[in-house]
């Protein structure tokens, strides 16, 4: 089936499902084009378990997938691609992460949403790449543990008073973004801002002119009035920043930027999952209950 007829038979398929379709910003732009709502990790989540839906079609990686489990229970969430996976979030089990708590006692745990359920469970307080700064000043802590991004840790510390212990983990993707790559893209579009995520290296944000998620990316770029933008993040973001700026330049500070896990999802992976109804993601109730809580203490953290 061609694209566009492709398109057409998923979108009919939601429908006669009573399904919502959510595609994360780094998925491919003809998933991107059918979706219901596109945006980051959480807040997709968030916007799912306010609909009526009950069917959560989650284009991205296994631990969003897990995520909308948890904050809509009672919804089917059916992940196209169970294979979609983020390496990120396989650098901490949750065995792993009650060894480390067992050798800090009275720690705080900060732990990143782009992990699994498990290890959320195991966690005092979830944060997302937006919220990092205001999560860890809420905790009245000298000392914090953050997991597992060294480098969304790293970022964190420049903004905050308490003693950040990390966790040895990373996004490959937006860790083998270098300075040199920045510094090439800035000789080459000298008039362009330099945006990037705060999974990049700290000497790669050093030369940015400002750090986001990747939601906070789209506002930033929106609001500026540059017009010419060097995005330090997963490529698939591009197609957002051009859709919703068409007078605006984007350009990819490396072209290396692409995970392929978020591309995996092609649409006959959505056809096929909606007329299926497979595969399904769920969380036993007592892991389910256990990351609600650091879910939910994140949510409860003031956003400005
Ligand atoms: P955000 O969209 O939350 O910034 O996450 C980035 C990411 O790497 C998701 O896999
Ligand atoms: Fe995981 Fe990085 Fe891919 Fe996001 S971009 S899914 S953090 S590997």
């Amino acid at each position: 089936m061609e694209t566009k007829e492709l398109q057409k038979r998923i979108r009919g398929l939601i429908k006669e499902r009573n399904a919502i379709l959510l595609a994360h910003n780094y998925q491919r732009a003809e998933i991107q084009e059918i979706a219901d709502l596109t945006g980051d990790s959480l807040g997709l989540s968030i916007q799912a378990a306010e609909t009526d839906a009950e069917v959560i079609v989650f284009c991205g990686v296994h631990f969003m997938a897990e995520t909308a489990s948890i904050l809509s229970p009672h919804k089917t969430v059916l992940l196209p691609r169970m294979d979609a996976g983020c390496p990120m979030a396989d650098m901490i089990t949750a065995p792993a992460l009650r060894r480390r708590k067992a050798e800090l006692p009275g720690v705080p745990v900060v732990t990143y949403v782009n992990t699994t359920a498990e290890v959320k469970a195991e966690s005092d307080i979830c944060c997302t790449s937006a919220n990092a700064v205001k999560v860890v000043n809420s905790l009245d802590a000298d000392r914090v543990l953050m997991t597992p991004d060294r480098n969304l840790a790293r970022y964190a510390q420049r903004h905050v008073s308490a003693e950040i212990l990390l966790w040895d983990g990373c996004c490959n993707i937006h860790d083998k973004l270098r300075a040199d790559h920045i510094l090439r893209a800035k000789e080459r579009w000298p008039e362009a801002v330099v945006v990037a995520h705060p999974e990049c290296r700290p000497e790669v944000l050093d030369l940015t002119d400002a750090i986001r998620s990747t939601s906070g990316m789209l506002g930033f770029c929106k609001e500026s009035k540059a017009t010419q933008f060097i995005i330090g993040t997963e490529n698939g973001l591009l197609y957002q920043l051009r859709t919703q700026n068409p007078d605006k330049k984007f350009y990819q500070a490396s072209r290396s930027m692409v995970c392929p896990n978020m591309k995996l999802t092609r649409l006959r992976d959505v056809a096929v999952a909606l007329e299926t109804m497979d595969p399904v993601v769920t969380v036993p109730e007592d892991v389910r209950l256990k990351a609600l809580v650091a879910v939910n203490r994140m949510l409860a953290v003031p956003r400005d």
